[in-house]
């Protein structure tokens, strides 16, 4: 099921992924013939208004899943762990099964070399695992923001290294997350598994994004590498207010 990632990273095919939380969403992405469907735990904060990803919780995570799953028929369908669900690997397999149980196919969590027994683990148990490195929103606080990653030389060593780390524990792709182009270009270009860049240039082997960011339903807070597709905030606004007039003046 997850081989045909490689293969496409072989062929030069780029791989497309964007975020779902709902069941609408979820449907339409996937009959546009995206290959990867992510519900991430950015769902904190784009849809239950977390100041971060640090609050969220596997209930959470369970419930959007399963809208999720019911809308999805072809993309594969990946979910991530979260905050404070992985510390051991027992845990981290416990979570994984939980999520494959309401629907997800592949599950994702953040951390390079520091995570291999809990990818081991979960890999191990035949569960497809994709890789989170970079810049990592569950430590946003430890980091005090969104970072470029990976500019220095000490940096994109120890980023490759985390690459390398993944892709020996079997992950089958690894999300470079807000990680300098040049480094992302030289990770992709080092490992055979292929890298899903996010703020991380166009030298990835595919591309993901949070749905909110890309079709403008989050206006309070656009990352800068976003370039909108729409403007969905806008649409809602002018719905409502010409809802709002029309119902006044009877
Ligand atoms: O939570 C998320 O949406 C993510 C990405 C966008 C990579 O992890």
């Amino acid at each position: 099921m997850v081989e045909k990632f490689r293969e496409m990273k072989r062929r030069g095919e780029r791989i497309t992924a964007l975020t779902a939380y709902d069941y609408p969403t979820a449907r339409l992405l996937d009959e546009s013939g995206l290959d990867i469907i992510l519900v991430g735990d950015s769902v904190g904060m784009v849809v239950l208004g977390y100041k971060d990803t640090t609050q969220v919780t596997l209930d959470e995570m369970l419930h959007h899943t399963r809208a999720v799953r019911r809308g999805v028929k072809r993309a594969l369908l990946v979910a991530d762990i979260p905050i404070h669900t992985y510390d051991t690997p027992e845990q981290a397999l416990e979570t994984a099964r939980a999520l494959r149980d309401v629907g997800a196919e592949a599950v994702k969590l953040e951390g390079g070399l520091s995570h291999v027994p809990q990818i081991e683990t979960i890999v191990g148990a035949g569960i497809p695992f994709m890789a989170h490195i970079g810049m990592l929103p569950q430590s946003v606080r430890e980091e005090g923001g969104y970072k470029v990653k990976g500019r220095s030389r000490e940096q994109a060593d120890a980023l490759l290294q985390d690459a390398r780390a993944v892709e020996a524990a079997g992950a089958f792709s690894v999300v470079l997350e807000i990680v300098a182009p040049d480094t992302a270009k030289m990770i992709s270009a080092s490992i055979e598994i292929p890298t899903i860049g996010i703020g991380s240039g166009n030298e990835c082997d595919g591309q993901i994004l949070v749905t909110h960011d890309l079709i403008g339903l989050f206006p309070w807070f656009t990352p800068k590498f976003v370039a909108p597709e729409a403007n969905v905030a806008e649409q809602i606004r002018k719905a409502a207010w010409g809802f709002v007039d029309r119902t006044r003046r009877g």
